[in-house]
């Protein structure tokens, strides 16, 4: 069944945006997903359809109305629709890549795109939806966390990525971060390959990979470090992910 994803924005012309282009365009071509985007000024009021209004309290900024957000989503989402809605806001919690999996596997999303200050907070709570953000700095809107969030999920629908790319997929449980990667010439402006990589060892190359993806972890991610680590004391790692990083998911063309 095709995947459908739905964004409620402020500015539809964003969408599909990249998602257009690309392994997500193919497949989009190929039907294996879709995207409807509408405009929330649809259900603005008045003559100039306004969407927002000042914050009670005082502050800077304006807030999106629930009213006016509670009118878009009842018109675009079917009663027992059972898609997830997802309300994209630095507020929300850290979207991973479990988070990923777990809406690629299922019919598809509602997106719901703020802008200025976000969503008043009762309409938030009455629909449902899940604060999710996508990383820890300000964007001037949802759109561009909604097509980062859409992206992840979208190459991981059967399908959108050729095999080999989805069986290298399983090594994310590892949670390490990617080796480096090299190609020809196999010397470049003076700097060498590492060398075992051109020994056609494979034993080797696999204990270097491991050594340069376990280094980079550890030094740029004492996150994920401390947490692959609690996660092999712990014995809830195969040894199959021991092998695999987080980034050997390659990026497609
Ligand atoms: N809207 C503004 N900033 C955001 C972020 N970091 N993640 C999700 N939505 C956002």
């Amino acid at each position: 069944m095709t995947w459908h994803a739905t964004v409620l924005t402020l500015f539809p012309e964003m969408f599909p945006g990249p998602l257009g282009l690309s392994l997500a365009g193919r497949a989009r071509d190929e039907g294996l997903w879709n995207l409807d985007a509408h405009d929330i000024r649809a259900h603005g009021l008045g003559r100039h359809r306004n969407v927002d209004d000042t914050p009670f309290g005082g502050g800077a900024g304006m807030v999106m109305r629930p009213d006016v957000i509670a009118d878009a989503i009842a018109s675009h989402r079917p009663a027992g629709d059972p898609r997830p809605l997802v309300y994209l806001t630095p507020r929300g919690r850290l979207f991973t890549q479990a988070d990923a999996e777990r809406f690629a596997a299922g019919p598809g999303l509602m997106l719901l795109c703020g802008r200025y200050e976000g969503l008043d907070q009762r309409i938030i709570e009455a629909s449902g939806a899940e604060e999710i953000s996508v990383g820890d700095y300000v964007l001037s809107g949802g759109e561009p966390a909604a097509l980062v969030l859409l992206d992840a999920c979208l190459r991981l629908l059967p399908g959108v990525m050729g095999g080999a790319e989805s069986a290298e997929e399983e090594s994310f449980a590892g949670g390490l971060l990617e080796y480096p990667h090299y190609t020809r010439p196999a010397e470049w402006d003076g700097r060498p390959v590492p060398p075992v990589l051109l020994s056609g060892d494979h034993g080797a190359i696999r204990a270097w990979r491991r050594t340069q993806a376990e280094d980079a972890t550890r030094l740029r991610r004492p996150d994920l470090w401390a947490a692959h680590l609690s996660r092999r004391i712990s014995g809830r790692q195969s040894p199959q992910d021991m092998t695999g990083s987080v980034a050997t998911a390659s990026a497609g063309p």
